[in-house]
């Protein structure tokens, strides 16, 4: 199995996916960490339910994002984690953890990019008004939701419901992540 960390910031419905693909057999790897900038988050709750261990650091508080990345590369290599899945990670990743894990770092988003990168993506989808948006997996490079683009599902906008449109969209995240990780672990 592919040993991974799962990096969140938020609630952790893609690591509960993720987690729960490999339980069922769906997917042949083993989530080694939980990293989270956010020691307050849903996903820590989450990762504990699981047994997983988590390493939650603050980045304010180490001097430079430089030391920050490389304290999570040290527990990283300690677990001998292989690839890192960004599930909600709002954060951009920097060259330290590029060159640590070259073609190694991937990401999921709730759009088809290039359309609508960074935050919100689906209230900006919605508030620009397109008909169909949808979710991508992509490599990570040094931007924000930018990198080679490995797989993509389109989810279509329910009109005048942003609440209906997010929860297809989540749930279209939940099967695609685990579709490309499959691919990308044989
Ligand atoms: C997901 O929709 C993910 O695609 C998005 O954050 C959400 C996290 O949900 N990521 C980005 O917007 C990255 N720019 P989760 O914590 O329930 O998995």
């Amino acid at each position: 199995a592919t040993k991974i960390a799962v990096f969140a910031s938020g609630s952790g419905s893609n690591f509960q996916a993720i987690q729960e693909a490999i339980e069922n057999g769906e997917l042949n790897a083993k989530v080694e960490l939980v990293v989270t900038d956010k020691p307050g988050a849903f996903v820590v709750s989450r990762a504990e339910k699981f047994g997983i261990p988590v390493l939650a650091l603050n980045p304010k508080e180490f001097a430079s994002k430089a030391d920050y990345e490389t304290a999570i590369i040290e527990a990283l290599r300690e677990c001998g984690v292989e690839w890192i899945v960004l599930a909600g990670y709002m954060r951009l990743i920097s060259a330290v953890l590029l060159t640590a894990y070259p073609q190694r770092i991937v990401n999921i988003h709730p759009s088809l990019l290039p359309s609508f990168p960074g935050k919100d993506a689906i209230g900006q989808a919605i508030e620009h008004g397109v008909k169909i948006t949808g979710v991508t997996v992509h490599f990570v490079d040094e931007g924000m939701d930018t990198g080679p683009i490995i797989a993509q599902a389109a989810v279509s906008v329910i009109d005048d419901d942003r609440e209906a449109t997010e929860t297809v969209i989540h749930k279209e995240e939940h099967l695609l992540y685990t579709k490309a990780l499959q691919q990308l672990f044989k």
